[in-house]
């Protein structure tokens, strides 16, 4: 069995409920997990104090469980560089400084290969949408990155379950009617193309976990919900457990209870993975 937790957009700093964030430690501490995944906005305005507690969340997973983390959209400093001129380093200055120097990790753990990739651009030239409000926050993968991912998993040992890591919603928020990607649905098709079987994301702040058909695949999306008091819709914090055992791949999701001052179980999908 590979159990792989799935928490996406803890944005530290005033959204973040702390004891959400104390009861999801307090799980990863007493549970086995062969690894944690945490697909970005961790900070909510790139603060130094934001990224230093997130910091020390992402060093508490990683003594527990390999850990793959990517930035969000939140983690990226777009203003220091727009339209391909400033300081596109500087864009993530902080984040490489508390979080992660690499932007795109790779972990390979007994029976998954999961693979990391940043769709947080800041404003280029391929992010420009017509919603104005939307311009520093929607994300973009290149075709290169695409490529690369394609290429892990081309690598990985045959039976892997094949996990692709990315911050923006690859699906259409249900609630928000957004997409995360400025490619739209086509994030899902190029998601399909890489080979992965799951994909997990974020950013839309609804939880949502389902198998979709893309480029003649099947492809599971996990997308995570958040640990702060921004979930769309008042809905509670939630974050996935990911379990693959034998073909049988499961993702529950564990929601915030107030009468419980804990995460509980609130459902379980299952599928049966081919051959
Ligand atoms: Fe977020
Ligand atoms: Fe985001």
């Amino acid at each position: 069995m590979t159990r792989i937790l799935h928490v996406s957009d803890l944005h530290f700093g005033r959204p973040s409920v702390p004891a959400q964030v104390a009861a999801l430690e307090a799980f990863i501490a007493r549970e086995a997990l062969d690894a944690i995944v945490i697909s970005g906005d961790l900070s909510q305005r790139t603060r130094r104090a934001e990224f230093q507690r997130a910091g020390a969340f992402v060093r508490r997973c990683e003594e527990r469980a390999p850990t793959v983390v990517v930035p969000g959209n939140h983690d990226c400093a777009w203003w220091s560089a727009f339209l391909g001129a400033g300081d596109r380093y500087g864009m993530f200055a902080r984040y490489r400084e508390y979080i992660r120097s690499d932007l795109e990790p790779r972990v390979s753990i007994p029976g998954a290969t999961i693979v990391g990739i940043n769709s947080a651009h800041g404003i280029q030239s391929y992010t420009l949408t017509t919603r104005p409000r939307d311009l520093s926050i929607v994300g973009a993968v290149r075709g290169r990155q695409w490529e690369n991912v394609r290429r892990a998993f081309s690598l990985a040992p045959p039976g892997d379950l094949k996990v692709l890591v990315v911050h923006h919603n690859i699906l259409r928020g249900k609630l928000s009617n957004r997409w995360g990607l400025a490619s739209r649905a086509f994030g899902i098709v190029d998601a399909s193309y890489t080979g992965a079987d799951v994909v997990c994301c974020g950013h839309d702040h609804e939880e949502r976990v389902e198998e979709v058909e893309a480029a003649r695949r099947k492809v599971v999306v996990s997308t995570a919900g958040t640990l702060t008091d921004r979930a769309r819709g008042g809905r509670p914090g939630s974050w996935n457990l990911i379990e693959n055992d034998d073909g049988v791949l499961s993702i529950s999701l564990y929601e915030w209870s107030d009468a419980a001052r804990d995460f509980t179980r609130a459902r379980v999908s299952t599928w049966t993975r081919r051959a």
